[in-house]
């Protein structure tokens, strides 16, 4: 058990960082023993300061940092960087000379999604340079809820692996096939296509085996193939499925339940038995397409007397 508790939230949302950090300090059994490492881009910085300055989260500690000012994180160092300046610069010229046709532009359009773009979301893959002295840290995206005490999952025996995530292939057949180009050898050489996927939003990372196991390097190594995109098309799960492949402890489901944000029929008693619940999908909980029923569970963890947010259209 450490003596400390460690967190590590990437977010550009100040209201869904609000709820995260409230949630898991308001459930905590002693908040004085949990650090939240938060890191948002250049925009939200300050007022991502301010808020958990002017709402400190009790006698929890909270750190925010901008991912602007990592000056590691470069594109002479990271390949997904790399890969989108050269795509940048490729459109720049391409566009010069042909206008770009409706049909076109609306494919390209999901490339174009600043989340895709977002360096905080690629950087769940350096967690070791960004906490170069934490042996172990819990990832939790910014679109959860924490109902119960976390500090049971410092005690999960991962069993010398280096992600613990709740498993995604039960009922639904979320396996690697779904994820993964296995018409490609690089793929098909290396991977089970029946193998069963696993969640970000709530994961136990072991940055001692991490750093052993260079997990960065692996993952730079497949983003590096990935370059035309033939092995993935968008997001952090595909290469994350393949990075941790082999390397992922299952935990028990109902340290995290899945699907807020698109499935309108999760159990009420799983969602209610759930140290963690996750509004994965497009009806965030802020977003006025958020299903009325999982609502409740995110919006009690929100300040409404707070001046700026009375004006806000979030019912209770
Ligand atoms: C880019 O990152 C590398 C390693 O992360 C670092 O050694 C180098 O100094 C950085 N370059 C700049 C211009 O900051
Ligand atoms: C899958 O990989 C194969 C072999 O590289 C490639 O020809 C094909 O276009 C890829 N499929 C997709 C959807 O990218
Ligand atoms: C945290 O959540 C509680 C309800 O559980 C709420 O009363 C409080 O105002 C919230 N605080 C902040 C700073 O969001």
């Amino acid at each position: 058990t450490p003596t400390l508790y460690h967190y590590a939230l990437f977010s550009d949302n100040v209201l869904a960082a609000s709820v995260v950090v409230n949630s898991t300090i308001v459930n905590a059994k002693d908040p004085s023993k949990h650090v939240f490492h938060l890191v948002t881009d250049k925009l939200n910085f300050g007022a991502m300061n301010m808020w958990f300055l002017s709402n400190p989260p009790g006698k929890a500690t909270i750190h925010v940092e901008n991912v602007d000012e990592f000056r590691w994180l470069n594109s002479s160092y990271c390949p997904v960087l790399r890969q989108l300046e050269s795509a940048a610069m490729r459109e720049y010229y391409f566009k010069a000379e042909h206008p770009t046709t409706l049909s076109s532009g609306a494919s390209n359009l999901k490339y174009r999604n600043p989340k895709y773009l977002s360096m905080l979301n690629h950087l769940r893959f350096y967690l070791p340079q960004v906490y170069p002295k934490l042996e172990k840290i819990l990832f939790l995206d910014d679109d959860i809820v924490v109902q119960k005490d976390l500090t049971g999952l410092w005690d999960v025996d991962l069993h010398g692996k280096v992600n613990g995530a709740v498993e995604t292939c039960g009922e639904s057949f979320h396996r690697f096939d779904k994820y993964l180009n296995f018409s490609n050898p690089h793929i098909a050489r290396k991977f089970d296509p029946n193998a069963c996927g696993w969640a970000y939003g709530m994961n136990m990372f072991d940055l001692k085996e991490w750093k052993k196991r260079d997990i960065t390097g692996i993952y730079h190594k497949w983003q590096n193939l990935n370059e035309e995109r033939l092995l993935w098309k968008l997001g952090t799960l595909p290469p994350g499925l393949i990075t941790f492949y082999g390397l992922t402890h299952p935990l028990d489901k109902s340290w995290h339940v899945l699907g807020l944000g698109y499935n309108p029929s999760i159990d009420r008693s799983e969602i209610e038995n759930a140290a963690v619940v996750h509004y994965n999908g497009n009806m965030k909980p802020w977003l006025e397409l958020a299903m009325t029923k999982y609502r409740g569970y995110w919006s009690k963890y929100i300040k409404y007397n707070h001046p700026y947010l009375r004006q806000c259209k979030l019912n209770e």
